[in-house]
């Protein structure tokens, strides 16, 4: 918590024009200043800055706020870290929430590690400049790349000197402490002597930055040609450098991502470089290894669109194929360019210069799924089995995407390219998305076999191919999710349904079950003490729906014990009556009456979102705004489909 007080000196001190200025060059016009947004790509300046207002806006995408709303949205920070940022420029100390002892341990010992590694990368830098090596060896390296002396600037590149230890000897002389300087990797500690040897020498040093712009890792290149010595190391991972969580460029790249909507994906360090240097400045490396989660999701904080860029080896973009359905399952949007053989992104860049490059990533970007399909049928051709295969690789592609929509474009897209007809290909899609969630094959399976209530076969088709569009994710219904979590409480830890030889284990819980509805439409409840029991409710899994209900109505929250206790005891008003009221014990018509929550909840925020899509229609009727009426219409049309497919949904459940 940083306090109030603060918070108003930072906004006293942080003023608009000098903040901006740090990232744009503004011009003045009048009492305003005006310039070409850095949010959007344009040509003519639409954004403007009132330094007696202390605000800006951009008359052609929207955006708007004060000196903090811009650091945010620049430099893609939360209110928080944008005020330690603007605190830090004008000097005004932030305090934070209180610390514990531990935090305090460890913060201490990260900006330790920090420390060593920004003196380190001095220390790089200044032997690149200053030893008789650096200037002879890795600069004319450099110089031989065609890496220009402000790209070496830029990317802070250096050079690790020969002898053993000259960078350790350097920082211990600098009063850096043993445990810092090897807790970074920079250092290695001798068995036996407790000697400190330099992990990097005679390599030319790329320095790796974290998203706000510290050193937190290295990778060097050694200049020999001989086999025997790794052509790259790079430092082990540490408090300051977790691998999975690191993207190369990515503080270089951020602001030119959120500018252009699209993140370049190459191999290494001298790919993102030269292609800064061309002019495309968009552009992170995973560093050799295959995408993470994590590294996903800090792309997706920038834009929804990756373009992996390939080189023209075949062998190669086999191999890392695999690794971009996570792309896709993550929800953004891949393409892909794929260069002439023999080139790669950083060889075509210095080859063909700015122009072209960025001509050529235009001309032949592809869509992946398109790219994939005709990159396996070239190979495929008539041998019916290989076809087998390819079309579950590409089903297999497809089906990962959570959007229903973008799910269907491409079933009817491949369907041309695979002569194959498009609801065989939905089937097998809705088959594989069936069996990731839930581990078992579908009703849609075998639909001609006999249904059986209370098995597998039995259970409802929920995933009519509607995926919820993003637009609808707010939306608030109580009775709707009070439904829920009557069911999650007093039920979650059954089984929903029982497998044939009823084994419990190869069942899915209720709990499990709504979860996963939930999480497929990226739903969140919206009633916040709703929210707060049912994330509770999934730390506690696996002690019993009795031991459950007891936890929450002995809360020491007393609005979560009087919501708890209302939906045990009192006659909650279920939206599915007809089953409180037959005599069939509930446990028995789970397999009904949960999907049929899930879907009556789905449906319910679906038609109240309808009817919040109608007034900003008539808003937007009434104004002329002509494009955001069309816009409101097609998320009508759309929202329109799926109600009716959960109707016809509830109305089958209900037979
Ligand atoms: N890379 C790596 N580890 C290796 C090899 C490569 O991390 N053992 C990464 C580096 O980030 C490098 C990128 O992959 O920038 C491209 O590899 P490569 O072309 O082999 O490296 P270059 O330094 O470009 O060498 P060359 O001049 O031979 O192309
Ligand atoms: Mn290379």
């Amino acid at each position: 918590m940083i306090s109030k007080n603060t918070i108003e000196r930072i906004l006293d001190a942080a003023q608009i024009v000098d903040v901006i200025s740090d990232f744009v060059a503004l011009k003045r016009r009048g009492a305003n200043y005006t310039a070409c947004c850095p949010f959007h790509n344009e040509k003519t300046p639409s954004f403007s800055v009132s330094p007696s207002k202390g605000i800006f806006k951009c008359f052609g995408c929207g955006k708007a706020g004060n000196a903090v709303n811009f650091i945010m949205e620049h430099e893609q920070l939360n209110y928080a870290e944008a005020l330690k940022y603007l605190g830090k420029k004008y000097g005004i100390e932030v305090e934070e929430r209180e610390e514990s002892p531990e935090d305090i341990q460890n913060r201490l010992r990260s900006d330790s590690l920090l420390n060593v590694a920004e003196f380190a990368r001095n220390f790089f830098v200044e032997s690149l400049k200053k030893s008789q090596s650096g200037q002879a060896i890795a600069l004319s390296y450099f110089k031989e790349r065609g890496f220009s002396a402000e790209t070496i600037e830029k990317f802070q590149l250096g050079w690790s000197p020969e002898g053993r230890s000259a960078f350790c000897d350097a920082a211990i002389k600098a009063g850096y402490k043993k445990e810092f300087i090897s807790g970074t990797g920079l250092g290695i500690e001798r068995e036996g002597s407790g000697e400190l040897i330099d992990r990097f020498y005679e390599r030319v040093m790329f320095p790796v930055h974290s998203v706000s712009g510290r050193v937190i890792a290295f990778g060097g290149r050694t200049l020999r040609t001989d086999k025997s010595v790794a052509k790259y190391i790079n430092s082990p991972e540490s408090e300051i450098y977790i691998k999975s969580k690191s993207l190369y460029g990515i503080y270089f790249a951020k602001s030119s991502i959120t500018r252009f909507q699209k993140c370049y994906l190459v191999e290494g360090y001298t790919d993102v470089i030269s292609l800064h240097q061309a002019g495309v400045e968009n552009v992170v490396a995973s560093s050799g290894t295959s995408l993470t989660q994590d590294q996903i999701r800090l792309i997706k904080r920038f834009t929804p669109e990756v373009t992996v860029l390939y080189d023209g080896d075949a062998a190669g973009i086999k191999a890392s194929i695999r690794g971009i359905d996570m792309l896709l399952e993550e929800g953004l949007t891949v393409k892909v360019v794929l260069f002439p053989d023999g080139e790669d992104p950083d060889s075509y860049a210095r080859k063909h210069g700015g122009e072209k490059l960025k001509r050529f990533l235009s001309d032949s970007e592809e869509d992946f799924i398109s790219f994939k399909t005709s990159l396996l049928s070239e190979e495929t051709k008539r041998d019916p089995v290989q076809r087998a295969r390819l079309i579950n690789d590409v089903v297999a592609s497809i089906a990962v995407i959570p959007d229903a929509i973008s799910r269907s474009v491409y079933i009817d897209e491949c369907s041309q390219r695979l002569s194959i007809s498009p609801s065989i290909l939905a089937q097998e899609v809705r088959k594989l998305r069936k069996k990731r969630q839930y581990g078992v094959y579908s009703a849609v399976e075998n639909e001609s076999e006999e249904k059986v209530p209370g098995t597998p076969e039995y259970f409802p088709d929920l995933n009519t191919g509607e995926q919820l569009p993003s637009f609808v994710r707010n939306t608030y219904c109580e009775p709707a999710e009070k439904d829920l979590l009557y069911y999650l409480i007093k039920f979650g830890e059954s089984p929903l349904y029982y497998s044939k030889n009823r084994e419990p284990e190869s069942s899915i819980t209720v709990s499990q079950f709504i979860l996963s509805e939930l999480q497929n439409d990226d739903l969140e409840l919206q009633n916040l003490v709703y929210k707060s029991i049912f994330d509770e409710y999934f730390k506690l899994r696996g002690v019993g729906n009795e031991a459950i209900m007891k936890h929450f109505t002995g809360h020491v929250n007393p609005e979560v014990v009087s919501v708890v206790s209302g939906l045990i005891h009192s006659q909650h008003s279920l939206t599915v009556k007809q089953f409180r009221d037959s005599l069939t014990p509930e446990e028995n018509v789970l397999a009904q009456n949960v999907p049929k929550s899930i879907l009556l909840y789905k449906a319910k925020i679906t038609s109240t979102a309808m009817q919040n899509l109608n007034i900003e229609l008539e808003k937007a009727q009434k104004s002329g705004d002509q494009e955001a009426v069309e816009s409101f219409l097609r998320q009508l049309q759309i929202l329109n489909n799926i109600r009716n497919s959960f109707s016809k949904e509830l109305h089958r459940l209900t037979l």
